[in-house]
């Protein structure tokens, strides 16, 4: 099968396209033949072991993970003797959690993986982008044991992850202020924002609105101007936080005279978070946004692209 193969850290260019076997499924495993898949911000970190910490997570030389990418959609192509769930020609959706590899035409997973039925109403490429940032923001939102009728702040509304929060708060009942760059305000208002700031044009910490959550989906709001701006009893989400920001996330939590709570840390994968976002993906509650589209072929391209740090949403990969 053709894959994207990383033996070594750095630059796009370690991303090279080669023809690797197709795996075989064990007894309790799927095998799905993958149309689709994204280039989340994640990858980048990996490929480019950014931060160092990766490495000791990855391969402290060189990657052990040879194969990327962590999302899917696709359709079931064999089946394990043991599989009761999944039956072939099933199209499925998901996350592969730690064991990625989906930069490629096959992969095998668990059948009780993140994994379900691709919502009925979308393509491919469409599903293979909500599980990312759709799972991050409803754990953190969850997590935060969000209200309707409260007032809720997304920083980086037009990110992979911000995208997806605004679309969850509005469901779970929140009032939503999304916080992105001129050229992304519409976007972030059709994915249902009450209330939209441009971060070049104000500072949401000194227009004097308090909110009962604050989401910090991609790590550039200052934590400590944010806090002025949280209700008592708010909650912080930092749900891109490096070492500094979680350190400081705990100092705040211990200290503040607010209770104000902060949420970081690594998210967890349940097949149940999957299946929810495949019902309000067919409920029309949850769209996927797609920025750019490219083929196995242009993966290079398209690491490049997602590097920037200014994608709308998500880049789609499909592959033929
Ligand atoms: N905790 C976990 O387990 C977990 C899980 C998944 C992801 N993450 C982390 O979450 C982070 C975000 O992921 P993502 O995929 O959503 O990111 P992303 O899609 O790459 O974010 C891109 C967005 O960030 C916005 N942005 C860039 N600079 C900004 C600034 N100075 N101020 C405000 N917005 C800015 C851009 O909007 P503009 O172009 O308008 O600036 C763009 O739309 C990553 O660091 C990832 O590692 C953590």
């Amino acid at each position: 099968m053709k894959a994207i193969i990383n033996t070594k850290y750095g630059t796009p260019e370690v991303l090279e396209l080669k023809d690797v076997e197709k795996p075989i499924p064990k007894q309790n495993e799927i095998l799905i033949r993958i149309k689709a898949t994204a280039v989340n911000s994640g990858d980048v970190r990996l490929r480019k072991a950014d931060p160092f910490a990766v490495r000791l997570f990855f391969g402290l030389f060189k990657p052990k993970t040879t194969i990327l990418g962590s999302v899917f959609s696709g359709e079931i192509e064999a089946i394990g003797s043991g599989v009761k769930q999944f039956k072939i020609g099933d199209e499925v959706f998901g996350h592969t959690d730690m064991s990625f590899g989906t930069y490629a035409e096959y992969k095998c997973f668990p059948e009780n993986g993140s994994i379900a039925l691709k919502p009925t109403t979308i393509l491919h490429q469409d599903a293979a982008v909500i599980p990312f940032g759709g799972v991050t923001a409803l754990h953190f939102l969850k997590k935060a044991s969000i209200q309707p009728g409260q007032e809720v702040l997304i920083f980086g509304a037009s990110g992979a992850v911000g995208s997806a929060a605004v679309q969850l708060a509005k469901h779970f009942g929140a009032i939503v202020t999304g916080v992105c760059s001129t050229a992304n305000v519409a976007l972030v208002k059709s994915l249902g924002a009450d209330k939209v700031i441009d971060y070049t044009k104000e500072d949401f910490t000194k227009n004097g609105e308090m909110y009962d959550l604050i989401f910090d989906s991609v790590n550039k709001m200052s934590v400590s101007d944010s806090l002025d701006s949280l209700k008592i009893y708010g909650t912080l989400i930092l749900s891109a936080a490096g070492l500094f920001e979680t350190l400081q996330g705990t100092w705040i939590s211990m200290t503040n005279s607010k209770k104000i709570k902060v949420m970081t840390g690594i998210i967890n994968h349940k097949a149940d978070d999957i299946h929810f976002l495949k019902t309000l993906t067919e409920s029309g509650e949850l769209k996927p946004v797609i920025d750019k589209t490219y083929s196995l072929e242009q993966m290079v391209e398209a690491h490049t692209y997602v590097e920037k740090g200014h994608k709308k949403g998500n880049v789609a990969i499909e592959i033929n």
